[in-house]
């Protein structure tokens, strides 16, 4: 094989390059073991590139002819190639790894930029040293250089704009902005644009000059720092309904239950933010934690909202200028008050606690029933309340749950029909377990007030009423200290005497 006489020269920087990046680059290797997906790609396709530049380097050896001039394309390319992998393991051992290691970054931009000067010095050096003129290349004359100069006007704007951005770190990776009116999370600053990924799966490429001159709003950060991100849910009520009580409503809605995506710290707050229309205007504003989540966030706490302002009877305002024409008749707001009534006269009579009960006793609580609507979610009592209510489901499914050891674990799962919170109503005690809507809860609470009316006519009632407290207590104890069957029996027992005391003492009476 002839040897190209540049063998000093050419070959020994070719076969000296070729060593030293393999090295280098066994070395990133041994380090980067515990590097991201992104840099072990990179590795990768370093070692693919250095590949081709040794078989790029021994073709052109091959191929070298004595008797050829000019351009010779093989080492010309075997040389930018090392050129290229040269700079792609400085860049990831040197501004990556070691400059990692002091958590330091270079941004992306200048490395780019980097490895551009240096390709371009690379293939100037090869040219000159294979003969060729290059002054002869490059352009010459004032309108030529004008031509050059305004075409790269842009660039260089787009350049600088992404390197000041990268530098000052005004916009970083991973930031939500909005810049003329685009909306979305920086996915990449690069040297000439950069990509915003929106909420709806597409991507904007913003050039960098344009980001660098518009007005940009970095959402979730203040003074340098992450923050959430503050949103406004805005709702309308009458005026009738009282702002101060609104206010505890909303507020009491967030709190009460944590909702996903809603911050605790900063914690909510609720303000009446104009009186008109003939209507109240509040805003229910929360920091929102996670801001991929925003318009989900914003609908759960809607969610919430409506079913604490339903079941404290506020519905949502009409503006005044919008004219109602339909009234529905007196006739048919009696028929359906009657629908309403007998509807829930049936949830009483399907209970084992009031079989005892006439139709017209029965009939008479049903009038005092609340109805109440819950989320799913949303706790309907909670263990350890002092409370003196009762629960009746008129539909969907609840879980009952009791805290022990720090765990709550579900006893049952009551359903339409079923009725719970009796223990309280009939005894004063706190809440023995907590009571969460699985599904949307429609419930009708019976208060101690109406029961004890009741009560005091027909005391008998009580001894029945014991009867089905003291099964329950003991299956709720049977499920917390793991009791066996006869144990359950006689606790059951027990309970039934203890029981029907506690309420004749609650409710005043002596049977
Ligand atoms: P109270 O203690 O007032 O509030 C929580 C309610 O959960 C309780 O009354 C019962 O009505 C109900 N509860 C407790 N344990 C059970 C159970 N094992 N099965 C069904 N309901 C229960």
């Amino acid at each position: 094989m002839i040897m190209p006489p540049f063998f000093s020269t050419w070959w020994d920087t070719q076969a000296a390059m070729a060593v030293t990046f393999t090295a280098l680059w066994l070395l990133l290797f041994l380090l980067a073991k515990g590097l991201g997906v992104q840099e072990a790609k990179r590795l990768r396709f370093l070692g693919v590139l250095l590949a081709l530049q040794i078989l790029l380097g021994l073709a052109a050896t091959a191929a070298y002819d004595p008797a050829a001039k000019g351009f010779r394309a093989l080492p010309f390319l075997a040389g930018l190639l090392g050129v290229g992998v040269g700079m792609g393991l400085f860049n990831s051992l040197v501004l990556g790894l070691l400059l990692g290691r002091f958590q330091r970054s270079v941004p992306t931009v200048l490395r780019q930029v980097l490895s551009m000067l240096a390709l371009a010095i690379g293939a100037i050096v090869m040219l000159a040293h294979q003969g060729l003129d290059v002054k002869a290349l490059l352009p010459t004359g004032a309108v030529l250089t004008a031509v050059v100069g305004l075409a790269l006007q842009q660039t260089l704007g787009n350049l600088i704009g992404g390197l000041s951005i990268q530098l000052d770190k005004s916009v970083r990776v991973g930031d939500w902005v909005l810049v003329e009116g685009l909306y979305g999370r920086v996915s990449a600053i690069r040297w000439r644009s950069s990509t915003l990924e929106t909420n709806d799966y597409e991507s904007i490429v913003v050039p960098n000059a344009q980001l660098l001159a518009a007005k940009l709003l970095v959402r979730g950060r203040r003074g340098g720092e992450e923050t959430a991100w503050r949103r406004w849910v805005r709702f309308r009520l009458a005026f009738s309904a009282p702002p101060a009580e609104v206010i505890q409503l909303a507020l009491q809605a967030l709190r009460a239950e944590p909702v996903p995506g809603v911050a605790t710290d900063p914690s909510p707050d609720c303000i009446l933010v104009s009186m008109e229309d003939g209507t109240a205007q509040y805003a229910l504003r929360y920091w929102l934690s996670d801001l991929v989540k925003d318009d989900a966030t914003d609908s759960a706490v809607r969610l919430r909202l409506f079913y604490a302002l339903r079941r404290a009877g506020f519905d949502p305002a009409l503006p005044s200028h919008q004219v109602t024409l339909q009234q529905p008749s007196p006739e048919g707001q009696q028929a359906e008050a009657k629908a309403r009534h007998e509807a829930r006269e049936r949830a009483l009579r399907g209970m084992e606690l009031f079989a005892k009960l006439k139709d017209e006793e029965l009939s008479g609580l049903a009038g005092e029933l609340r109805e109440l609507p819950y989320a799913p979610g949303e706790s309907l009592c909670r263990q350890g309340e002092a409370a003196d209510s009762l629960y009746i489901l008129e539909h969907g499914r609840v879980s009952v749950q009791v805290a022990s050891d720090g765990s709550e674990r579900e006893v049952a799962q009551l359903g339409s029909g079923a009725f719970f919170g009796e223990m309280g109503l009939m005894t004063g005690e706190p809440r023995n377990a907590t009571v969460r809507a699985i599904e949307h809860v429609q419930a009708l609470r019976l208060e101690k007030p109406a029961f004890q009316r009741l009560l005091l006519r027909r005391p008998e009632l009580a001894e029945a009423i014991a009867e089905v407290l003291a099964g329950r207590r003991a299956q709720l104890e049977q499920t917390r200290e793991s009791l066996d069957q006869a144990t359950r029996e006689s606790r059951q027992r027990q309970h039934r005497g203890q029981l029907l005391e506690r309420i004749r003492d609650y409710f005043g009476y002596r049977g």
